[in-house]
């Protein structure tokens, strides 16, 4: 079944419906979800939803843009979220440089602080980098993240820099925008890209696939994806969420 490996199910969007959309998932062929915390108070719900649906599995972690008042107390309570049976990742933590009065400075300390942590717990991480790309990838190369592991969500780079974090052996994560019209580069990088790196995300409820780009996005849209990614990948729709239903659980060691 499929696994999306990046949503917020904690988002307020989904206030309204929230169970019933989750409980019906099964019925859409979504097998495993793991919900992303974003900032301290997003990672205390993901640890509450994950209790609630044996399905859902959590991360926990601090979003760059959401870096701006934390402390090592947050560190903390983190890492004490990662003792749960069910948090399988820190995230999502990186960088993010696309507003231009971002401190940057501030984003890496709580980068590699994040690191540190993910080393310390023996979890995997998941990595939001956005207009970044040779700072995170030199982090990353400090940090030796190589003996971390974990997913670049909601890739957005180079085929040259997908394939140097697959030799880091980490996962690519591709969702809804592989399907927009505009894809050109993710698209090449898709095709560089092993099957075996590649995993499954919504990031719901952002990044609705086309067609249904711009409306409220959930697991249950991932077979807009899967079928792209199928028809790149020249396997079957099947063979595809097999395959990635596989790497995922490789990834966060479910
Ligand atoms: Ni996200």
């Amino acid at each position: 079944m499929i696994f999306d490996t990046h949503a917020h199910y904690d988002d307020s969007v989904f206030d309204a419906d929230r169970d019933e959309l989750l409980r019906g998932m099964a019925e859409n062929g979504i097998g495993t979800i793991v919900n992303i915390g974003a900032d301290i108070k997003t990672s205390a719900a993901t640890v509450a939803l994950t209790e609630r649906y044996p399905f859902l599995y959590g991360a926990v972690g601090v979003h760059p843009s959401e870096t701006d008042a934390l402390t090592e107390r947050d560190m903390e309570q983190l890492k004490s979220d990662c003792a749960h049976p069910k948090i399988v990742a820190v995230g999502e933590i990186g960088l993010d440089y696309h507003y231009p009065d971002t401190n940057r400075e501030l984003q890496q300390r709580w980068f590699v602080r994040q690191l540190a942590l993910a080393r310390e717990v023996q979890l995997p991480v998941v990595i939001h980098s956005r207009d970044a790309a040779n700072d995170t990838m030199q982090i990353m190369k400090e940090q030796h993240c190589e003996e971390i592991g974990g997913v670049v969500h909601c890739f957005s780079y180079s085929k040259e820099l997908a394939l140097q974090y697959v030799d880091m052996g980490f996962y690519i994560g591709v969702g809804g925008v592989i399907t927009f019209s505009n894809a050109k580069k993710l698209v090449e990088a898709v095709r560089a890209v092993p099957l075996e790196r590649i995993v499954l995300e919504t990031d719901a409820p952002y990044l609705s696939p086309a067609p249904e780009r711009g409306s409220r996005n959930h697991s249950g849209k991932l077979w807009f994806v899967a079928e792209k990614l199928a028809d790149l990948k020249g396997v079957t729709v099947q063979e595809l969420i097999r395959i990635t239903e596989e790497n995922a659980r490789r990834l966060y060691r479910i």
